[in-house]
């Protein structure tokens, strides 16, 4: 398998792991999505050292992104609003390939109007990257800090929101982009995705 540089990744993080974790227990004070954040960037990890065999992956990048990609539930717990808020901490701190992740991990990818009417800057914030396509993909795959699969989490999503019918329709199409994602990479490395979370997130405590 070619190795494959995506155009659209430009450099590698300056963000340190270390600096990232810094920052999530700064902000997170204890509270319990860190662990969230912790199980997402462990998965992370695994599935960087897994890709690297097609792909020339920035692991370092998406591990540490992976853990701040909730950031900013310090702030809100809204299904929106948290990358929103995690997107402007971040930038503000001069973060800005982690920020993006943060806002466009949001519904697998916001759209200018909708990034607009949340308090974005005038751009798409849909993923360009291998990289930034990957976490949210992670992300749908853990369910607080335990391992589970799509269809589970999309379940769950729905039964939290019950009634917010614009959000649920919207939560379907991010589902389609996360299935079409995993079927692809599937497909390529001879692997299940929701296999490798189930077996990286049971056998370790995070
Ligand atoms: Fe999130």
């Amino acid at each position: 398998m070619a190795v494959r540089r995506d155009p659209a990744l430009s450099g590698k993080s300056s963000l340190k792991y270390g600096d990232a974790l810094l920052l999530v227990n700064q902000y997170g004070r204890d509270a319990a999505w860190i662990l969230h954040c912790k199980a997402v960037s462990l998965l992370a990890e695994r599935y960087a050292a897994i890709f690297s065999s097609g792909y020339d992956i920035d692991a370092d990048f998406v591990r540490t992104a992976a853990l701040l990609h909730d950031i900013g539930r310090y702030k809100t717990h809204d299904p929106i609003m948290h990358g929103v808020e995690g997107y402007w901490l971040l930038t503000n701190l001069g973060h800005h390939r982690e920020a993006f992740v943060c806002a466009s991990h949001i519904l697998c990818g916001l759209e200018r109007e909708e990034a607009v009417r949340h308090g974005l800057p005038d751009q798409d914030f849909i993923p360009r990257t291998f990289e930034e396509r990957l976490i949210p993909v992670i992300d749908s795959l853990v369910e607080f800090d335990r391992p589970t699969t799509l269809h589970a989490r999309v379940a769950s999503i729905q039964l939290r929101y019950q009634g917010n019918d614009g959000y649920l329709q919207k939560i379907e199409q991010a589902a389609e982009k996360a299935q079409r994602f995993m079927d692809h990479v599937n497909r390529e490395f001879g692997i299940s995705m929701e296999n490798v979370a189930a077996e990286t997130l049971s056998s370790e405590i995070v």
